[in-house]
């Protein structure tokens, strides 16, 4: 009797607890602070994808969010060419680069496309080493595009096989590339491609398809040709990996012609490329954004560390296209 008359006395005032506990919650849940509306770039599709890595989410909401508010007219984009805005694969092969084109098909000696090829299979490596500091790379980046002008005189290449050499070659822009290229003409946003790679072969990749646009600025090895049109090499001193930066663009203008521009998007497949934008004047603020496309695994949290944004095995310009269009 005593023993039941106890029981109902804890069950009730369990369930008195219960109800003093339920109602707190409602009321808390009902009082705090509403949630944070979710960031703009959470919204984008395109960069939920799983091979998108962004290490700090906030800087990049806080940066996009700048960009949106300055508009387009504070706005320049700065571009590497190389296995930035060209492919790595396609189909199952390698896509190759400017340099590549040289000694792909019939247009130079067997000599040069041996030599060529032997030495991208020994620098190249060394290049997208992750084992390797950036100071440790630069003598061998030297070396081998030193030697690979060293090698031109022998190519047998002519000024006049350019076009064919590059609409015979595998070189293919990302999918994508021609959206963001016609989207920055219209809204007037100047695009500097800034490249190491070979500036002939670059141009004539954009020419075949109408991409040569008057907000395009090329920065990169253009050719030097005899009287007879045969290649002896390149005409400025050479940029290479790891020498993009203002001292390549020296006698240029561009940077200050620009100087109002003070918001930046940087796109680029090597640490090196993180120095295009070196020159830019008042800089306000900046989106790096790099393509990885080796040694992926090893390099992930290097790239994470330099790059705002870090697409692993991407071949196309959907989260640069998805930015830019909410940004202009
Ligand atoms: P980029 O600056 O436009 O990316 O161009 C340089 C790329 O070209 C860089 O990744 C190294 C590559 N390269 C070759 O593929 N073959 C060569 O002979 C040389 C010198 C460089
Ligand atoms: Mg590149």
């Amino acid at each position: 009797m005593f023993s039941d008359i106890f029981r109902s006395r804890i069950i009730e005032t369990t369930i008195g607890i219960g109800t003093v506990v339920f109602v707190s919650v409602l009321t808390f849940q009902f009082l705090k602070k509403p949630r944070k509306i979710s960031r703009i770039i959470d919204t984008m599709e395109a960069l939920k994808k799983s091979n998108v890595h962004i290490k700090n989410r906030d800087h990049v909401e806080e940066v996009v969010s700048q960009f949106i508010k300055d508009g387009p007219s504070k706005l320049q984009v700065i571009s590497d060419f190389d296995h930035t805005l060209t492919r790595i694969h396609l189909n199952g092969k390698q896509c190759t680069t400017t340099y590549g084109i040289l000694d792909q098909g019939p247009f130079c000696t067997d000599e040069f496309k041996e030599k060529s090829k032997s030495l991208f299979n020994h620098y190249h490596p060394i290049e997208v080493d992750p084992n390797l500091s950036r100071a440790e790379k630069v003598p061998y980046m030297l070396e081998w595009y030193t030697k690979s002008v060293l090698l031109m005189p022998t190519s047998g290449i002519s000024k006049s096989s350019v076009p064919e050499m590059v609409e015979t070659s595998n070189v293919c822009l990302r999918d994508g590339c021609d959206a963001v290229f016609e989207l920055l003409h219209k809204k007037n946003v100047p695009l500097l491609i800034f490249s190491a790679g070979v500036g002939d072969m670059l141009k004539q990749v954009l020419q075949k398809k109408n991409l040569l646009l008057p907000n395009i600025k090329i920065i990169a090895n253009f050719l030097r040709f005899d009287e007879k049109d045969k290649l002896l090499g390149f005409k400025d001193e050479l940029i290479h990996t790891f020498n993009k930066n203002k001292g390549s663009i020296k006698n240029s203008d561009y940077f200050e012609t620009l100087k109002t521009r003070n918001n930046v998007i940087l796109l680029g497949d090597s640490l090196g490329d993180l120095d295009m934008a070196a020159g830019v004047q008042n800089l306000n603020s900046i989106l790096k954004i790099g393509f990885l496309n080796y040694k992926i695994e090893e390099s992930l949290q290097e790239y994470m560390d330099n790059f705002d944004i870090v697409l692993t095995d991407d071949q196309t310009m959907d989260v640069a296209f998805v930015l830019l269009q909410s940004i202009l």
